[in-house]
């Protein structure tokens, strides 16, 4: 799939979030509709947009989300958002991308507990789905390869460009104040960029989390190890975007931050061995908060209605 590139700036670590190129409008308004539609779940009452809701940053909000049956899950629910620009999904990158991404939580009993047989039987099963992928790929095969690729092409139009960080770096100095700005300066300086960096301020390598310091996992989740089957890759984690990561929180794969403040602190001593004062902190955050940018817009997705031969939610 295409990635979204960054607009290049000289001199500045962080670039601003480009529009979306090569989009594929139809495959957008049906994945729209697919990522809106519960009855993809076993319960049919799960739906991508549960866990990932766009009214709250692509997140859920919770420390680690809730599934299928109450199921508390493992880890946190990464954002969304600006998803497309990460060099593979999930924590430990198990996803080369968006698509082969989607079809992962229909399937997993503790995400939407279906199984991909059933929820191509529920699509098929709606005359205005049957229609409508039939006009998205000119032929009338309903199939998860489709419905993943519909999906991943929603997702790409996902992005927060226009963010006051943008606008400053795109020359208007007075889109953020001087405190931001100081914030800034603190967040190169202390070289908190070396690993959050690009148009997505992160997302673009897998960084051990406890360089200096070891951290306290509370989660079994190990990282990248859990892919490479390799020992030095334990707590290798994909380095989250920080694109609207004022609207994100709890923070870390394990949720166990619940606020800027504590995230900013645990990165500068477990991550450079440098104890930020209250003030240092404070202006990180400030800047932090420059990066949320124009949040999806869209009309809601009106779903088509089931028909009699719909297989029924379960419990
Ligand atoms: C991870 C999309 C359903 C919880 C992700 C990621 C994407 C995504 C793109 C990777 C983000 C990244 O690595 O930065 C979707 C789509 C869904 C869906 C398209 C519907 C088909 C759900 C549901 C839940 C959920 C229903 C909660 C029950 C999670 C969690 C992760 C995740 C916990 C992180 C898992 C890990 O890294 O091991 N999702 N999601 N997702 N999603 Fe979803
Ligand atoms: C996570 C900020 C330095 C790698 C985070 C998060 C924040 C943050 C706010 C939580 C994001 C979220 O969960 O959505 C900072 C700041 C830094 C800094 C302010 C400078 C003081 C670094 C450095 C590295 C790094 C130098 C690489 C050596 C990571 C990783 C995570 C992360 C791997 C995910 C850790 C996990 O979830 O277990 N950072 N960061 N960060 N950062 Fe940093």
């Amino acid at each position: 799939m295409t990635a979204v590139a960054g607009v290049a700036m000289a001199n500045e670590p962080i670039s601003p979030i480009a529009p979306v190129k090569e989009i594929n409008l139809a495959q957008v308004e049906l994945g729209k509709k697919l990522y809106f539609d519960p009855r993809l779940s076993k319960s049919g009452f799960i739906s991508c947009n549960s866990c990932h809701n766009l009214s709250m940053g692509g997140t859920d909000n919770l420390k680690t989300s809730i599934g299928h049956n109450w199921q508390q899950g493992p880890i946190n629910a990464p954002t969304v958002l600006n998803s497309s620009m990460n060099l593979a999904q999930f924590w430990d990158g198990r996803a080369a991308d968006l698509k082969e991404q989607a079809g992962g939580p229909i399937a997993n009993p503790g995400e939407m507990a279906s199984t991909h047989t059933l929820a191509i039987d529920v699509i098929k099963s709606i005359p205005q789905y049957v229609v409508e992928f039939k006009q998205v790929f000119g032929d009338s095969e309903i199939n998860i390869d489709r419905v993943t690729e519909a999906i991943a092409e929603f997702e790409k139009t996902l992005i927060t460009p226009n963010s006051r960080f943008d606008q400053w770096l795109l020359g208007d100095k007075d889109a953020i104040t001087a405190t931001e700005l100081e914030g800034y300066q603190l967040f190169k300086t202390s070289g908190c960029v070396a690993c959050h960096n690009g148009p997505a301020v992160g997302g673009s390598s897998f960084q051990k989390m406890g360089v200096v310091e070891p951290y306290k996992a509370t989660s079994p989740a190990e990282g990248l190890a859990a892919v490479t089957g390799k020992d030095a890759d334990r707590f290798m984690f994909k380095v989250p975007t920080l694109r609207n990561v004022e609207m994100t929180y709890p923070y870390f794969h394990d949720g166990e931050a619940e606020t800027l403040t504590e995230a900013v602190d645990i990165m500068g001593r477990l991550q450079l061995g440098k104890k930020f004062t209250d003030e240092e902190n404070a202006k990180i955050v400030a800047f932090l908060k420059t990066l949320t940018g124009d949040q999806p817009s869209f009309l809601m997705p009106i779903l088509p209605p089931s028909t009699d031969s719909t297989p029924r939610p379960q419990p």
